[in-house]
């Protein structure tokens, strides 16, 4: 059976049943849009996260331009806090402008957004549309800023009022300068982050595709305003090509430029990278990334204060004093390029992609179900992950065959030998059928078994997930062939 079979239900049974992810709290009977990691989704989704960072930042390289960049480039990464001074979401906008619009029923107290009322469901049974009920009393869409609100110090006045970071964007913003009389960079270059993200949303759903709390990867790439139209479209290349590089099928998998009216007021262009998740209809998809040619409203913003479009110009909001709304930084954060001994802000194309959508987009593409032989030729259906190796959370099991003749002290030489280098796991309880599938269900790309043969001549089986084939390979083979089948 192929993994057209998919449903969202399966995959989070398979969660958790094998501990990819919970939900948090569960015990107290959960917290609505929080997931917790398990010790196979930790690994998972830290993979995922090592990928992108060893991809896009620690194996860059600076002095080679990559295929379709329009030059060489810097990379660079920050870890910035969570809580920043509330003067930067002031400037930035999202003080006055990150919000959702929602609607409340004034008889069963539930709350939908307003864009969402066609897709949810009444919590009245027999269960029907919002306002489609008699007793439905619905009040008009009011504003919701999606910033969590926190204090800072022991006072909880206005003056103490802090947000939890609605993106990981704004921290590489406020340390331009710092990065640039640091790091030795030069434009054109990139700062990326990866940290967590929270968002106050209405109605959280679809497991971890819209949380509460998630983590973000993100590349504020900034370049001369001339060659931004080229980096933009590198960047949305180089983004979909990552995705394709770990397994997610191109008719999976789309790129969809957003029309004039779907852009942010400072943005030239913008294009998400989707996915054909298993809760959406047939030929809807759900975004795992955007990509944004954001001009050079971001710097702009943090040196003069909230900037508004006045036709074609991005200016200062004033108020009626002509005093900025929302003052910036007051710092001075253009850039004088050597080259051209030209002084410009630099405009910015930022590739922002989510931990936790990529690891269910990964999870949903990889999940198949199959029939294979067992132990007596017999077809036994099983669920396997056909995860790329590379982001597999055990990259290798090793078992001994039975629990004697010297066999499990040989499997478990081999399995501390192999743990120096790789994620691997000793089991040696259960059939060894069952311990196949138990991997298979994991996404481990290899067992190794140790057998009575390893005792004669030191060799044992080495299974591939995905066909099941075994072959016999020598134990001091083990870790070469192995690194060649992990880094394909
Ligand atoms: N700095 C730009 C920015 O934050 P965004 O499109 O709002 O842009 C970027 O978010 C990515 O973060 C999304 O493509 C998605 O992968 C992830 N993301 C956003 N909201 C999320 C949520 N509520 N739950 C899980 N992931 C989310």
């Amino acid at each position: 059976m192929s993994n057209s079979s998919t449903t969202m239900d399966k995959i989070v049974a398979l969660c958790k049943r094998r501990g990819f992810i919970f939900q948090s709290s569960e015990i107290y009977g959960g917290i609505g849009g929080f997931w917790d990691y398990g010790p196979l989704g930790v690994e998972l989704k830290r993979n995922v996260k090592e990928t992108w960072w060893r991809d896009m930042v620690s194996g860059h390289d600076e002095t080679t331009a990559p295929a379709g960049a329009p030059s060489t480039y810097g990379m660079v990464g920050l870890d910035t806090t969570i809580i920043m001074d509330p003067k930067v979401w002031k400037a930035s906008g999202h003080f006055d402008l990150f919000y959702d619009l929602f609607v409340d029923c004034k008889t069963c107290k539930a709350r939908f957004r307003a864009d969402q009322i066609e897709s949810s469901a009444c919590p009245r049974k027999p269960s029907r549309r919002p306002g489609e009920h008699d007793e439905c009393e619905l009040t008009e869409p009011r504003e919701f800023n999606l910033m969590f609100k926190t204090y800072v110090g022991a006072l909880l006045d206005p003056t103490a009022e802090a947000y939890l970071r609605p993106e990981t964007a704004q921290g590489m913003f406020v340390n331009f300068k710092n990065v640039l009389s640091t790091a030795r960079v030069k434009v054109p270059f990139g700062i990326a982050q990866i940290g967590k993200a929270f968002r106050n949303e209405i109605t959280p759903r679809n497991f971890t595709f819209r949380s509460r709390e998630f983590e973000q990867m993100e590349i504020e790439f900034f370049c001369s305003p001339e060659s931004s139209e080229a980096w933009y479209a590198y960047w949305r290349d180089r983004r979909v090509a990552w995705y394709e590089a770990l397994g997610l099928k191109s008719e999976k998998l789309q790129l969809r430029e957003h029309g004039p009216s779907e852009r942010a007021h400072y943005s030239c262009g913008t294009a998400d990278i989707e996915y054909a998740f298993p809760f959406l209809p047939d030929g809807e998809f759900g975004e795992l990334e955007g990509v944004s040619h954001r001009s050079d409203f971001d710097l702009r913003s943090h040196m003069e204060g909230k900037l508004v479009r006045d036709g074609d110009e991005l200016v200062v909001a004033r108020d009626e004093h002509g005093q900025p709304v929302q003052p910036g930084s007051g710092k001075d954060l253009s850039y004088f390029d050597d080259a051209t001994q030209t002084k410009y802000v630099p405009h910015v194309i930022e590739p922002s992609a989510g931990a936790d959508r990529t690891t269910l987009a990964l999870l949903c593409e990889a999940y198949a179900e199959d029939a294979i032989p067992d132990e007596k030729g017999v077809p036994q259906e099983r669920v396997v992950l056909r995860l790329h190796p590379r982001i597999a959370p055990v990259k290798a099991a090793v078992f001994p065959l039975v629990k004697k003749d010297g066999q499990p002290e040989i499997a478990a030489a081999i399995y501390r030998g192999l743990k120096r280098r790789w994620n691997a796991f000793y089991d040696e309880k259960g059939s060894i059928g069952k311990r196949y599938r138990r991997q298979d269900e994991s996404g481990t790309p290899f067992c190794i078994t140790v057998d009575h043969q390893t005792l004669d001549d030191e060799t044992v089986t080495l299974r591939d997930r995905d066909t099941t084939e075994q072959r016999r390979v020598k134990i001091v083979e083990l870790e070469s062939i192995l690194a060649e089948r992990l880094s394909d």
